[in-house]
């Protein structure tokens, strides 16, 4: 399906834990001079705890629903505003068939930053803030049974290449010229 871009400005890049998604949207969002929101800050802000926090004090489940929350929040802010925005989500929201909808409903381009898992896990094995990185075994799985997911969205671009190689393949995308601010 290709997503009729002059009237989605709403642009989120999805994608499994190391694959760039925040550091991209920052550098993409800064090229095009449109704000960037990410979803894990927000909760992050919302919650007073960083995110190994509140899984180990709250569980998951409430971690999910404060994600859902805050991606209200921000599609609320949009809904409203009508502004254009780069939205970092967080490696599972998707997989929530609610954030899922939501992000549809709203008109949302997603934006898959595809990158194979070894890649992921040598990334991701370097930085301790992942509660869901448990173990290379879990890791792989976890990425297997989210990858129908990811396929979903409207479009893929390979990230396993330096963060600005992978911000012009996402302008060459032809997605942004389309979109009046
Ligand atoms: C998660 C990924 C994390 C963060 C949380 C859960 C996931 O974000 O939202 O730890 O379910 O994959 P990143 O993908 O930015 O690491």
């Amino acid at each position: 399906m290709t997503p009729d871009t002059r009237t989605r400005k709403l642009v989120c890049l999805t994608g499994f834990m190391g694959s760039g998604k925040s550091t991209i949207a920052r550098l993409l969002a800064s090229q095009l001079g449109w704000p960037n929101v990410d979803l894990d800050k927000r909760i992050v802000e919302a919650a007073g705890l960083s995110i190994p926090e509140i899984f180990a004090r709250q569980g998951e489940p409430e971690f999910r629903r404060l994600e859902h929350e805050q991606l209200e929040r921000i599609v609320a802010e949009f809904a409203e505003t009508q502004k254009p925005r780069i939205v970092s989500l967080g490696g599972g929201t998707i997989m929530q068939p609610q954030n899922f909808a939501l992000l549809r409903d709203h008109g949302a381009i997603l934006i898959w930053l595809r990158c194979p898992v070894e890649e992921l896990l040598h990334r991701c094995a370097q930085i301790t803030d992942r509660p869901l990185f448990r173990d290379a075994a879990s890791f792989r799985r976890l990425y297997e049974e989210r990858l129908p997911t990811y396929q979903m969205a409207d479009y893929c671009v390979d990230s396993d290449a330096e963060p600005a190689r992978v911000v012009e393949q996402i302008l060459a995308l032809g997605i942004f010229s389309q979109v009046t601010a």
